[in-house]
């Protein structure tokens, strides 16, 4: 069985993680979506608020889990008997904030390869740090979340 550990912060889950979490789970027999619990970070939702959002949104997609995780990713992908890292790609940005991370983890563990899926064109401009932002100062999020984010993000701002 071919498992992959889709990792992130998810705060909060985008169209963009929405693609990638569809179009992995078509790839894998089992996709576990790991939201990473960053205690230095102070996040917009709290972590059981992100995988309340993430089980509803992957409802009936039979290969796809929920997970937290703390520390390193590699030592989680070896907990979840994975081999692989799924990571998605919009801009040679990323590619610069990846490659690193990307080699770090396979020297870490030579079992856990990152795998990269490039973006949709129409999500490539979307970004969790960008939708916070956006939403703080007043912008137009619709197009950019699922609607149950939008939904909490309204609740947050009430
Ligand atoms: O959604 P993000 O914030 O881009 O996800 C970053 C993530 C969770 C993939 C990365 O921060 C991570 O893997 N953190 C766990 C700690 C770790 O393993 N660090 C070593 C890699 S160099």
């Amino acid at each position: 069985m071919r498992t992959a550990v889709f990792p992130g912060s998810f705060d909060p889950v985008t169209n963009g993680h929405m693609d990638l979490i569809r179009r992995g789970a078509k790839l894998f027999d089992r996709l576990v979506i790991g939201v990473l619990v960053n205690i230095e970070k102070t996040p917009f939702f709290t972590i059981e608020e992100r995988i309340e959002i993430l089980s509803a949104l992957t409802k009936g997609m039979e290969q796809v889990t929920v997970k937290t995780f703390g520390g390193l990713l590699v030592d989680f992908v070896e907990k979840e008997n994975a081999s692989v890292i799924l990571r998605g790609l919009r801009t040679v940005q990323d590619f610069s904030y990846e490659q690193p991370l990307a080699q770090a983890n396979y020297k870490l563990n030579e079992h856990a390869e990152t795998l990269f899926l490039i973006s949709e064109p129409e999500y490539s401009y979307i970004s969790s740090s960008g939708v916070k932002e956006i939403f703080r100062f007043g912008g137009e999020v619709r197009e950019m979340v699922p609607d149950i984010v939008y939904e909490k993000l309204k609740e947050k701002n009430h």
